[in-house]
């Protein structure tokens, strides 16, 4: 008997402990019911146990515990509660049926402890959860949203940049427009030098004619008229030259270099000879290249005429520019070198960039070079840069010769 009074006692300071009768009304409290419930004894012991019970707790809940309890098996659960303050607490709580004899329920004795601080934490913890779960959903439909915007952004880049590309193909077009009527206008220059001569050597055959016919001098006018018939196919050959020079070729071929350079030469050969200008020639004979030629004669031409401009500008006496083209390794190097003083060194690094000029804007059009540098790199797979060397500019143009690309090979 005395031993179960001492586990009464142990059970009773260990936990909260409260018993009622068969109608749940509240027959005993331990001390720590009273202190988690804030209730007094007084307060308590006669009232329906549902004094404590929290408002948020479904009704189904007491019906499935006195369901049990009534069956005479023993209930378990996590109640929620409220105390006499309105706060709540968590009670772990088992309930037992206590039966006479017979077998018939005397009272009920429930026995639980606080769990408000796990309830609590686990709720704090499940909100964190869910706090967590939203911040993760938010941040995916920003990424989302970003990339989004981040490909919208590619896409209207890749436009422009399509454009842009577009419209420096129009430009690049325009200017090779330009370029080739400014070329075609000197060249009406070139052939009006070329046919100077002639001209005025047919002047001369026509005077000898009417002195022959007044002289009644039929042998010498066959002389003239047969002279005369050389002059003109001269003349018309010149012209052939130029149509020839300024006839596109539909396709690259391997060609002689020193023909291109000979072209040029002699097309130009009027405004030369007018100029005093002296041409140099050293070139091999054998050396071939791939490509358009009259694109690298038209090269070599814009190269030549800058130094044509170079002498008149710099007031220069005996003007020699020499052209020379020579095999190194799997390349051919062709300089071009002039004695007209050379070229600025605060513009040298320019000279090669569209529409960069020194001259008056009626005089150059800044395209010349620029044309150079696209024939070189672009239909020849070369280079060309220039430097100054001795009295002049050295113009050198470097190309791989057939079959070797840029010397990779
Ligand atoms: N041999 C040279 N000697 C001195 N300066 C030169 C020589 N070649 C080119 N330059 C300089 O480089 C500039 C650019 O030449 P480029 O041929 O591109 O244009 P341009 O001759 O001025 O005009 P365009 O050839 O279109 O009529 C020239 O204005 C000139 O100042
Ligand atoms: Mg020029």
């Amino acid at each position: 008997m005395e031993e179960l009074k001492q586990y009464k006692t142990a059970v009773e300071k260990s936990n909260i402990v409260s018993k009622t009768d068969i109608n749940g009304i509240i027959t005993f409290v331990n001390e720590e019911f009273c202190k988690i419930s804030g209730f007094a004894k007084e307060e308590l012991i006669g009232k329906n146990h549902n004094i404590v019970r929290h408002p948020d707790v479904p009704k189904s809940n007491f019906e499935l515990l006195w369901k049990t309890i009534l069956r005479k098996e023993t209930f378990k659960t996590t109640a929620k509660n409220r105390a006499k303050d309105g706060s709540t607490f968590y009670v772990n709580t088992t309930i037992f049926p206590i039966l006479d004899k017979k077998g018939n329920i005397l009272e009920f004795i429930a026995i639980r402890y606080d769990v408000t601080e796990n309830v609590l934490l686990t709720e704090e913890l499940t909100r964190k959860e869910e706090e967590l779960k939203q911040l993760n959903a938010t941040l995916e439909n920003r990424v989302e949203k970003q990339t989004k915007q981040l490909l919208d952004l590619n896409r209207n880049l890749e436009m422009r940049v399509k454009e842009e590309v577009e419209k420096n193909r129009e430009k690049d077009k325009m200017v090779f427009q330009q370029a080739r009527l400014a070329a075609m206008g000197e060249m009406i220059g070139n052939i009006a030098h070329q046919w100077r001569q002639p001209l005025s050597e047919l002047g001369i055959i026509l005077f000898g004619i009417k002195k022959s016919f007044i002289q009644n001098d039929l042998s010498g006018i066959e002389k003239h008229y047969e002279h005369g018939k050389k002059v003109i196919d001269r003349m018309s050959q010149t012209i052939e030259d130029f149509r020839n020079f300024f006839n596109p070729e539909k396709h690259k071929d391997t060609f002689f270099i020193k023909d291109a350079i000979n072209e040029v030469v002699s097309i130009l050969a009027g405004s030369l000879i007018k100029a005093k200008i002296q041409v140099k020639i050293k070139a091999s004979k054998t050396i071939k290249v791939f490509g358009y030629k009259n694109e690298l004669s038209q090269a070599i031409l814009n190269i030549i005429n800058n130094a044509k401009d170079a002498f008149k500008d710099k007031n220069i006496e005996k003007r020699v520019i020499s052209v020379s083209a020579k095999k190194e390794k799997k390349y051919v190097y062709i300089h071009i070198h002039d004695n007209a003083g050379g070229i600025d060194e605060a513009i040298i690094d320019k000279i090669f960039e569209p529409y960069f000029t020194t001259k008056h804007a009626s005089l150059g059009t800044g395209l010349g070079l620029y044309i150079v540098k696209m024939i070189v790199e672009n239909s020849m797979n070369g280079v060309v840069c220039v430097k100054n060397k001795s009295a002049g500019a050295d113009f050198i143009i470097k190309i791989p010769i057939k079959g070797e690309k840029n010397g990779t090979e």
